[in-house]
């Protein structure tokens, strides 16, 4: 069987600030990726309206999140950069998975569980068939590698469980119309390196999230250099000095959190940093962390902000990368809708 195009996709939701979980998770890795291969990234506005949004907030956020990608360094002219809800495919297709898409399976999901908590039944119908909407956004465009953070890997894995149940489904479907059989590709996650999951400044328990009501807890991407470099100060940690290799780490989920921090914004493994380090307290660790994040991070915000003064830019780039997207999303479209037997 010929190995499909490779094509990289991910999305981001406009549901809030965008926080350094999103930029090392996500984001700055988005930005390689354009060098190996055709990359879509995508506003997902539409998964963001599963729980409630303000309207002016969403669009708010759908800016902020385009001028992130921009930003850092993703070149809409060579690749697609696009709000989900301008290629109307997305929820077609989605309407097909969750006809694909077992309760079971939904089920399962723990960032449902998480969000819905003891409120089950009192959220929105569409939270619950999130997942399906995410395997749909992907597969559009069969893409075969999606960069994300750790916590994205079971909604990863349930779109390969979409994309295998529909080709056995429509096996001969898909055969009589003349299409290779792995119609949808078994997309690989990306996800590796020390920042997969940032925890939050305030709970290393917890995930550096954009709904944390503390805003202590998170450093956003508009943070300006004083805010930044105080949450690194303020941020909890242990008594003990670092260690000075990783092993010592376990157990200490704050230190680990900051040691992993400081390794994705210096492109270094957590190894090359302990070795750096190893041996002396937060007190010499937390300001050379609060230097390197203010110096990383301070030119995207700069230019966030200018992109953000006067959206015109963003909205072009949003329409033009739309189009482009649903060039190549009507193509898969009409053939599912052939393999699935409706009538044109
Ligand atoms: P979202 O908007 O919650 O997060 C966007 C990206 O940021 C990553 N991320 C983190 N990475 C490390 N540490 C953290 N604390 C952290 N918090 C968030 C997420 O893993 C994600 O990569 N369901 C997705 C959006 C989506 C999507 C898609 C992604 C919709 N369709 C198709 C990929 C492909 C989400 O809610 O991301």
């Amino acid at each position: 069987m010929t190995s499909f195009e490779q094509r990289v996709f991910s999305g981001i939701k406009p549901s809030g600030d965008l926080h350094l979980g999103n930029y090392l998770g996500a984001i700055r890795r988005f930005v390689p990726l354009q060098k190996t291969h055709p990359c879509i990234y995508c506003v997902v506005d539409m998964h963001a309206i599963t729980v409630w949004q303000d309207p002016a907030d969403l669009k708010r956020a759908t800016f902020e999140v385009a001028a992130a990608y921009i930003a850092a360094g993703v070149d809409p002219e060579k690749h697609i950069i696009f709000n989900q809800s301008q290629v109307i495919e997305h929820a077609e297709l989605a309407w097909i998975f969750n006809c694909v898409a077992r309760m079971g399976w939904m089920q399962r999901m723990t960032q449902f569980k998480d969000k819905a908590g003891k409120n089950a039944q009192n959220v929105s119908l569409g939270l619950f068939a999130y997942p399906a909407l995410m395997a749909a956004d992907i597969l559009l465009y069969k893409a075969t590698h999606v960069p994300v953070g750790d916590d994205q890997k079971q909604h990863l894995e349930l779109t390969r469980d979409i994309a295998q149940k529909f080709n056995n489904d429509f096996a001969a479907s898909i055969a009589a119309n003349g299409l290779r059989a792995d119609f949808f590709p078994l997309t690989e996650p990306v996800i590796f390196g020390p920042a997969t999951r940032v925890l939050s400044l305030r709970d290393g328990t917890k995930k550096m999230s954009k709904s944390d009501a503390s805003g202590m807890a998170a450093i956003y991407m508009l943070d300006d250099a004083d805010a930044i470099a105080r949450k690194i100060r303020k941020a909890k940690t242990d008594p003990e000095s670092l260690p000075s290799e990783e092993a010592g780490l376990s157990g200490r989920p704050e230190a680990a959190n900051l040691v992993g921090i400081y390794a994705a914004l210096a492109d270094m493994s957590a190894e090359q940093v302990l070795a750096e380090f190893g041996g002396q307290g937060f007190g010499a660790f937390k300001p050379a962390l609060a230097e390197l994040a203010v110096e990383k991070l301070a030119p995207i915000a700069t230019e966030m902000r200018k992109l953000l003064d006067d959206t015109s830019h963003i909205e072009a780039v949003l329409k033009d990368g739309a189009n482009r997207a649903r060039t190549i999303a009507q193509v898969t479209m009409s053939e599912v809708r052939d393999v699935v037997g409706f009538v044109l």
